[in-house]
């Protein structure tokens, strides 16, 4: 409103301007050309009655001149006609000759002459015209009344305005018209551009043509979006009530389940009792506090030895066993299945396919079909637990590449966000695999598909480029196959913050002298850990080499440096794994042999379970961490060691082949295939000042704090909302259509 009243009052102004500038001048263009016409009309006149006045002069036939006057001062516009004589007499004038007229006043030359007079207030044009009659000279006097040269002026500049005003008032109407046609029309492609970009799609269009000011919109929509919401999510303080916040308010209803192989609470048998353990997996360490923030059902292998007893007829069994917050759905896996599908394809097939440690990928069709079969047996649990037909499923990991599609041919509506917590490698290395095609089709199944790192998201688009027909749109990270599309984006997956397992631990110098006296080291003792899974992946023989060649280039450190290697025993039953087992213990042997004696083991090998509590108590005392993968999605080890270190000391040493690594930058950066290199980092890390592992540990605590699991997990479902919408429009336009 107030626009249109600027408008209109800045168009008034114009209008008044535009007048105030012409009128003058059109006033002036009128005068004369009235005035060459009035003196056209005098000189017609002088050329018509020249010859008679000229003989009646020579008659001296005064009153026929006389009316000859009398009959020319009928015309409306000659006021009055006479004729001057040489003497300045006024001869014969018509009736109407004004009393103050006097031949004095007029010029006497050989040409015609014109001059204004004003009489009784009018302007009057005076034209003398020479009549030359033998030896007698007069004038020929006619008179103009000029004051209708005034009225004419008035009245055209009435209609001037006047037309002005129309032309500006068309003008104003016409463009406001067509402003609100063109508003329409953009309000239109604005508000498709809008849900397009809001749900990542070009759905919404209907198959309608998009303009070229659609596309645009399009683009700058897009533009914001990818600007703005990082943003928006960066200044976010996530928790689990941001979450919850975020559940109810974008996805309000919306019935959560998670699908993995591992399960967050095993229950073993163990002296007569059974005891909860929770698993060494960072898979697990993400989820967990997600889904007790949000609640739902996490459906997974039942894989401890007194896993059966402990659930209730329908396999269920409330968790975590001191507050239960959600509800933990078991699958039972006979061995033979699992040889198959967890041993065989995932772990002997998969796992080294995808990362890069240089150890052979074996496939095998008996291995593939227990896979098939135990996605299938997810997907079916799946929905027997969903109590809707639309639950948000979250399928974990490499272990369940064909469940999303399985999943959408159960519950059509879900909203499927895959996650792939490995690295996704390049289309050459994948192809390796003999059912990549299956592989990728049945990840395309999902809403969303999430990996670490855009990196791994590229090689993605890679490998379904190179071996499966679809459409990609690498610009807005979708892929379309069988006009399903999927969003491929990269989420870097965290930890806790603050973490569940820093709550109730001692102070850091309680701890430091804890582990020291556990490990029958004295207090002064520097102290390396490294902690994970007993995987080839983790380079923890490239690190106890790293440690023996720093032992050997500084020997003054012997028996004042001591390096902890917490491994828990995982995937043993495969030669790989055992082998490594056996390896990195007669590494140890060695290296303790090399540069130590009865009472000093420069490493440590402990292969045991480490329960959350031990391994933040382990970070806590340690003066560094040395997190060395040869290759890993994220390593979340390296975040939780940041996270335990509320004193803002300690150095963390990582591969720069983690996803971790691309967050961390302020840890010592190392390529674990070096040697020499990592040796160095270990030394440099040793004699790091304390106000410079301050410096570094509060940037990487405020990062992990800041990108935290909530964080996460919060994205997938801010974009799983986003989805959610953009189906439920679609629904109704496809409804509209129908009818
Ligand atoms: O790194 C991927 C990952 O799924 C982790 O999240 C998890 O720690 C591990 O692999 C799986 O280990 P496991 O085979 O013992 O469940």
């Amino acid at each position: 409103m107030k626009e249109a009243l600027r408008y209109g009052a800045l168009s008034l102004a114009v209008i008044v301007g535009l007048t105030l500038a012409i009128v003058p001048f059109a006033h002036s263009l009128i005068e004369q050309w009235s005035r060459h016409d009035v003196e056209q009309r005098s000189r017609l006149v002088y050329n018509s009655i020249q010859g008679s006045v000229v003989r009646a002069m020579a008659d001296e036939a005064w009153e026929r001149l006389g009316s000859i006057f009398e009959s020319v001062a009928q015309d409306d516009r000659i006021l009055a006609v006479g004729l001057c004589d040489e003497k300045g007499g006024l001869v014969e004038p018509t009736r109407l000759m004004p009393r103050t007229f006097s031949c004095e006043k007029v010029a006497r030359s050989e040409a015609e002459s014109f001059s204004n007079i004003s009489s009784d207030g009018r302007h009057v044009l005076v034209g003398a015209f020479p009549i030359v009659d033998r030896a007698r000279k007069a004038y020929l006097i006619v008179l103009h009344d000029l004051s209708f040269i005034d009225a004419r002026s008035g009245e055209a500049q009435t209609f001037f305005v006047a037309a002005l005003a129309g032309v500006a008032l068309t003008i104003m109407g016409v463009s406001a018209v067509f402003a609100a046609v063109l508003l329409r029309g953009w309000m239109g492609a604005l508000r498709l551009a809008v849900e397009e970009a809001r749900f990542g799609g070009p759905a919404l269009s209907g198959g309608r043509e998009r303009s070229a000011l659609d596309k645009e919109i399009q683009k700058l929509l897009r533009e914001a979006e990818v600007g703005r919401v990082p943003i928006e999510t960066g200044q976010i303080e996530w928790s689990p009530a941001t979450l919850q916040n975020l559940l109810r308010e974008a996805l309000p209803g919306a019935e959560v389940l998670i699908v993995s192989n591992r399960e967050p609470y095993i229950h073993n048998r163990s002296d007569g009792g059974v005891v909860v353990q929770t698993p060494a997996s960072g898979l697990v360490s993400a989820l967990e506090p997600v889904i007790r923030a949000c609640g739902g059902t996490w459906i997974a292998h039942g894989s401890g030895d007194a896993d059966r007893e402990t659930v209730d007829e329908r396999d269920r069994i409330a968790v975590p066993p001191e507050a239960p917050a959600y509800s933990l759905r078991r699958i039972w896996i006979s061995e033979e299945e699992q040889d198959g599908y967890y041993y065989g394809l995932a772990n002997e097939g998969l796992w080294p396919l995808c990362h890069i440690a240089f150890v052979r990928p074996v496939f095998r069709e008996a291995d593939w079909r227990a896979y098939e079969k135990i996605n299938e047996r997810f997907a079916d649990a799946v929905a027997r637990e969903a109590q809707t037909d639309d639950p948000i499923v979250l399928v974990q990991d490499y272990h369940f590449a064909l469940a999303p599609r399985m999943i959408r041919e159960r519950l059509p509506k879900a909203t499927i966000i895959a996650f792939w917590h490995i690295p996704w490698p390049n289309a050459e290395t994948f192809g390796i695999c003999p059912w990549k095609e299956r592989i990728i089709e049945g990840l395309l199944g999902s809403t969303i598909l999430g990996f670490h790192t855009r990196f791994h998201c590229n090689n993605f688009f890679e490998t379904v480029d190179r071996f499966v027909e679809s459409r990609i749109d690498r610009e807005h990270g979708t892929v379309t196959l069988g006009g399903h599309e999927t969003f491929v984006r990269a989420y870097p997956i965290s930890i806790d913050w603050p973490p569940k397992a820093l709550a109730a631990q001692p102070s850091v110098e309680e701890c430091r002298l804890q582990t020291r006296r556990s490990l029958g080291l004295a207090s002064d003792v520097t102290l390396a850990v490294g902690i994970e899974r007993f995987d080839y992946t983790k380079g923890i023989l490239d690190r106890m080499k790293a440690v023996d060649l720093l032992l050997t280039l500084d020997p003054t450190l012997k028996g004042r440096f001591v390096f902890v290697q917490a491994a828990a025993p995982t995937r043993s039953r495969l030669p790989t794994y055992s082998r490594l087992q056996s390896e990195a213990q007669e590494l140890a042997r060695e290296i303790n042999a090399r540069h130590g004696d009865e009472s000093y083991r420069p490493i440590r090998l402990v292969i045991r379970h480490h329960e959350p509590a031990e391994v933040f108590a382990l970070f806590r005392a340690a003066d560094l961490c040395i997190v060395s993968s040869l290759h890993d999605g994220m390593n979340l080890v390296a975040k939780e060691f940041v996270a335990s270190r509320d004193d803002e000391q300690g150095v963390l040493v990582l591969s720069s082949f983690t996803g971790a690594s691309r967050e961390m930058a302020e840890a010592l950066i190392v390529n674990p295939y070096n040697i020499q290199e990592m040796a160095e980092a270990i030394g440099m890390a040793l004699r790091t000042p304390a106000n410079e592992q301050r410096e570094r540990m509060r940037l990487m605590r405020q990062r992990v704090r800041e990108r935290n699991v909530y964080r996460w997990a919060g994205q997938m479902l801010i974009d799983a909302a986003r989805s959610r919408q953009q189906r439920r429009i679609l629904d109704i336009a496809e409804k509209n259509q129908r009818r």
